[in-house]
């Protein structure tokens, strides 16, 4: 566990910085949207990099499905450990949204879930994504791919597999509720 842990950053952070430029239009934009469905583009910012490589990697062998995203996953191991390194350190520049939901129903329903996503959904283990912070409505369209199959994740897709409709918008209401996460308030 803290093998993993600290086996971060294999990646150069200066050479990351440079090959992100081609996402800022879509992730460096505060609150920006994908149109179709209308959810927002997922914050990055203080991702564990562990999580962002895998990420990539998966639009690249079409496991997870997106057109924007497909075509920005054309990247060398080498560009994806570097872009990963440094979205782990940078910080997303806050946009406050109200939430929809339910935090304090979706807190419970969460239980099963921190075993890999931490109680906050600040995950210790790097395998594991942050949670906390993320975009509500993205958190949301997340689920309901794991359980429609169109993201084919064996582990998430048995978990997704068990919520209601209702249930995805608790527990998203809740990790996006948390400030200690991915919304960490501009310097
Ligand atoms: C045209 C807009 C656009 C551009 C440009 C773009 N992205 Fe994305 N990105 C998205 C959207 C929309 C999603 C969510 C797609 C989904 O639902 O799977 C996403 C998802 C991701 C995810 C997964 C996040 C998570 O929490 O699972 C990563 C990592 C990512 N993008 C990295 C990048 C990198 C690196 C680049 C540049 C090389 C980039 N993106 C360029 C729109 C974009
Ligand atoms: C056994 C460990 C485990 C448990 C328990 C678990 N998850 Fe996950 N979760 C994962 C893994 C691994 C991923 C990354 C999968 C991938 O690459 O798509 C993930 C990804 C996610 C994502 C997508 C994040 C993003 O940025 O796209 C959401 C949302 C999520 N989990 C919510 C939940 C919820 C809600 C529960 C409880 C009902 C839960 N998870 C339980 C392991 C787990």
């Amino acid at each position: 566990m803290l093998a993993a842990a600290t086996a971060t950053a294999a990646g150069d952070r200066e050479a990351g910085k440079v090959k992100f430029n081609t996402c800022i239009g879509c992730h460096g934009i505060a609150g920006y949207s994908n149109v179709y469905p209308n959810y927002h583009v997922p914050r990055l910012g203080g991702q564990h990099a562990e999580y962002i490589a895998a990420a990539l990697k998966a639009y690249q062998s079409g496991e997870r499905k997106h057109g924007s995203m497909s075509g920005n996953s054309v990247l060398s191991e080498e560009d994806m450990q570097d872009i990963a390194a440094y979205i782990a350190g940078f910080r997303s520049i806050t946009v406050e949204l109200p939430i929809t939901g339910n935090p304090e129903a979706g807190k419970k329903k969460a239980e099963s879930c921190a075993g890999c996503h931490g109680e906050d959904g600040n995950s210790e283990d790097h395998a594991y994504p942050r949670l906390a912070g993320q975009y509500e409505d993205y958190l949301i369209k997340a689920l309901k791919d794991y359980k429609s199959g169109m993201r084919a994740n064996p582990v998430m897709s048995g978990f997704a597999a068990g919520l209601s409709e209702q249930d995805m918008a608790d527990v998203a209401a809740y990790y996006a509720s948390q400030r200690r996460g991915l919304t960490i308030v501009k310097d």
